[in-house]
């Protein structure tokens, strides 16, 4: 196995050491995976449009787009709601060492459900001393990343959540003692996807775990999908467990996703390269950043079929890379692999119903100068029947995206100064790569398109981008919002120079595009785009931009990973990278999309020492937000934890002998007290147990600064 040591070698990227190996593995240390020539961005001075033009333009549009697009009634969201927002006084950015949960004054924090916690009646207690395989299939997994929670209408204090498992960090998650094989066994059961039934005393109170739930349910390790659409069934599918290619097991790597307007939920295969040694020769092995050295996992001595150079399973790492959708509603579906949404590094998918009634979903694949896609569905959706609509992405058109800016090359110079017509922003194209059920690329079959998307989309001269992230529809104003989270190598020797849609050579921080279909209608191919945030600290003097809103009024944010929006189209925004960038823990911002104060960046929450902020929710009809703690104290060791987040408590109440170990915890985070009966206030550690008792437990000492 790869010897593996934090914080050692680790010289360039945002993240710590730890995430880079166990999460993507290393990829930011490795050659770059796109090494295409494909046309880098020109700058073509494309005045045919303003961008204003085209927005008054859209209004009506996506008045119409908000209506049509709310969710079902059981798939109720903070965008159907439009009762306002969350209002809070920012907090101040939080050293990065700070090993602290803080909400803004007037807000008290919860734990939902943590890592290992049970979810079925039969599970056994959290022991991390003895844990086993066993227990982690019945206990909640690892590094949860992605969060949808549905409010159930027929009874307002049920509901249920989905979240994903994407990886885990063995490194403190298991004593030293414990041989690596075990280690490695219990791992693969703490990745995966779980559905979990809440209840909630009152619609102001904190959700907890119902074990009771009749559809609670883990997608393990050994959990068989089955794939739809064209490649489903393709040679390149095929192992020797499954020869028809019909089926996968397991998923892996689930980063960001989505909950359809039918109700499922959809979920990004990410960094699937990292659990499989390869034989890594091929283009296509290349491409996807699949090598022979032994896998961050090592899992590959385990199980053969995670090598692919053992017989049979050559195909293995084809199977992973998709977009999985999962009806949380119905416990014995089975979940499905969406092989018309193309294979990447897919951070996730949202969907969205178009005017003409089309299913379109907008995807990000997150690697440095990889591609923004787009799928638009060939039926349209029906109101009401699900069973129609969970078919929707069965079948469609997949588009790869081509940004092209408005200003003279000469003031894109990499700086980040905003160019002289005041924005960066231009106009782009959904270039096709299936269309009608036939490849649009020339020497690839749709099979091939679709498997090896990264290698036909090369051929159609798309735009690197700085590692798309979260690519969000706003379901008020009808825009799209692509978080690029960051890119060290921009423009950096033999790479990708700048260019107005990734204006920042090295980019450190990040930045926010928005874009505004044309037509008004998402199944358009041509679209308009500027840049919401350039992200940074203007206090440090970073080159930023905030839609024109003053520098010296905002938040500090950097590294924008997951979007989502309260019920006013606000845009919420949660980081990952943070700490090594601008020196601040991770947190949650909201911005504000409309009017004079558009632009506006304000800190809602900071998240515990080395962690990043993953899956965040608004539900503000019931004054709630929603966030997915992932990795806190990542840096440590079990004998030696950086963190004692969510419990905080002292030694020998979870463990023998060391002080307590961190959890990665759903977080609800609820203005006022939860339920009018506990004590903790916004502030530090003031947090409800999150358990059936419902209730804020008084720790915190509701001192009401926040940092
Ligand atoms: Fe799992 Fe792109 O973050
Ligand atoms: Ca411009
Ligand atoms: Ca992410």
């Amino acid at each position: 196995m790869r010897t593996f040591l934090p914080m050692a070698a680790h010289v360039r990227g945002k993240r710590s050491a730890v995430t880079c190996a166990l999460k993507c593995d290393n990829a930011c240390l490795k050659a770059t995976c796109n090494t295409s020539s494909n046309g880098y961005f020109r700058d073509i001075v494309d005045a045919k449009l303003s961008r204003r033009a085209v927005l008054g333009a859209s209004a009506a549009g996506a008045l119409a787009l908000a209506v049509t697009t709310a969710p079902s009634p059981t798939a109720g969201s903070a965008a159907a709601a439009g009762h306002g927002t969350l209002k809070f006084t920012a907090i101040d950015p939080v050293q990065h060492e700070v090993d602290k949960f803080i909400v803004p004054k007037g807000y008290s924090w919860h734990p939902i459900v943590r890592w290992g916690d049970p979810l079925f009646p039969d599970s056994p207690k959290f022991d991390p001393e003895n844990q086993s395989p066993e227990a982690q299939r019945r206990q909640f997994g690892y590094n949860n990343d992605f969060l949808s929670i549905q409010v159930d209408e027929a009874d307002k204090n049920r509901a249920l959540l989905f979240a994903n498992q994407e990886y885990t960090n063995d490194e403190i998650m298991y004593p030293e003692s414990m041989a690596a094989a075990d280690k490695r066994a219990i791992s693969r059961e703490a990745h995966g996807l779980t559905v979990i039934e809440l209840e909630r005393r009152h619609k102001n109170a904190p959700w907890s775990v119902d074990v009771n739930g009749k559809k609670n349910r883990r997608f393990l390790i050994d959990t068989e999908y089955e794939f739809t659409g064209p490649a489903a069934g393709s040679d390149l599918l095929r192992t020797k467990d499954y020869p028809k290619g019909d089926k996968a097991q397991g998923t892996l790597g689930n980063c960001s996703g989505g909950l359809t307007p039918w109700g499922t939920v959809v979920s990004g295969e990410e960094n699937f390269n990292s659990y499989f040694k390869a034989q890594g020769t091929s283009a296509a092995d290349k491409r996807y950043g699949l090598d022979s050295e032994d896998s961050a996992n090592g899992w590959e001595n385990d199980v053969d079929r995670f090598d692919t150079n053992k017989p049979g399973y050559a195909n293995e790492a084809n199977r992973f890379g998709w977009i999985v959708e999962v009806d949380p509603w119905d416990p014995e579906s089975t979940p499905v692999k969406h092989t018309n949404m193309g294979r990447f590094k897919h951070e996730g998918a949202n969907v969205t119903i178009s005017d003409s009634g089309h299913a379109v979903a907008y995807m990000g694949d997150d690697e440095k100068f990889d591609y923004l896609y787009k799928f638009v569905s060939k039926d349209k959706f029906i109101e009401g029947d699900r069973e129609h609509n969970k078919k929707l992405l069965t079948d469609g058109d997949l588009f790869v995206a081509k940004f092209t800016g408005n200003s003279p090359k000469s003031e894109i110079d990499g700086s980040g100064d905003v160019p002289s017509d005041g924005e960066f922003d231009g106009s782009g194209q959904w270039l096709p790569l299936v269309k009608d059920g036939k490849s649009q690329v020339s020497g690839f079959s749709v099979e091939e398109v679709l498997v090896n998307t990264r290698l036909a989309a090369d051929k159609v001269g798309p735009t690197k981008m700085d590692r798309c992230e979260d690519v969000e529809p706003n379901p008020v104003n009808g825009r799209i919002y692509v978080a690029c989270t960051n890119n060290s190598d921009r423009g950096t020797s033999g790479k990708a120079g700048a260019d107005e849609a990734n204006p920042r050579t090295e980019n450190r921080d990040g930045h926010i595009v928005e874009i505004t279909e044309r037509s008004g209608d998402h199944t358009g191919t041509n679209f308009d785009w500027t840049l919401l945030l350039v992200c940074g600290d203007p206090k440090q003097g970073d080159a930023t931009y905030f839609s024109g809103f003053p520098a010296d009024q905002v938040s500090p944010i950097s590294c924008p990973d997951n979007v989502t929006f309260d019920s006013a189209g606000n845009l919420w925004i949660s980081t990952d990278g943070a700490p090594d960038g601008i020196g601040y823990c991770d947190g949650l911002f909201k911005v504000t999309i409309e009017g004079r104060q558009r632009g506006r960046v304000e800190q809602f929450l900071s998240v515990p020492r080395e962690a990043e902020v993953c899956g965040p929710l608004i539900h503000d009809e019931y004054r709630s937000a929603f966030v997915a703690v992932q990795h806190p104290g990542e840096d440590g060791s079990y004998s030696d934890q950086h963190s004692q987040f969510p419990d905080y408590v002292d030694s020998t109440d979870v463990r023998k002998g060391v002080a307590a170990m961190p959890r990665p915890t759903v977080v609800q985070v609820i203005k006022g007290q939860g339920n009018g009966g506990g004590k903790g206030k916004g502030n530090d550690k003031g947090h409800g147990n999150g358990n059936d008792k419902g209730h804020g437990n008084g720790k915190g000492k509701g001192h009401g600064k926040n940092s």
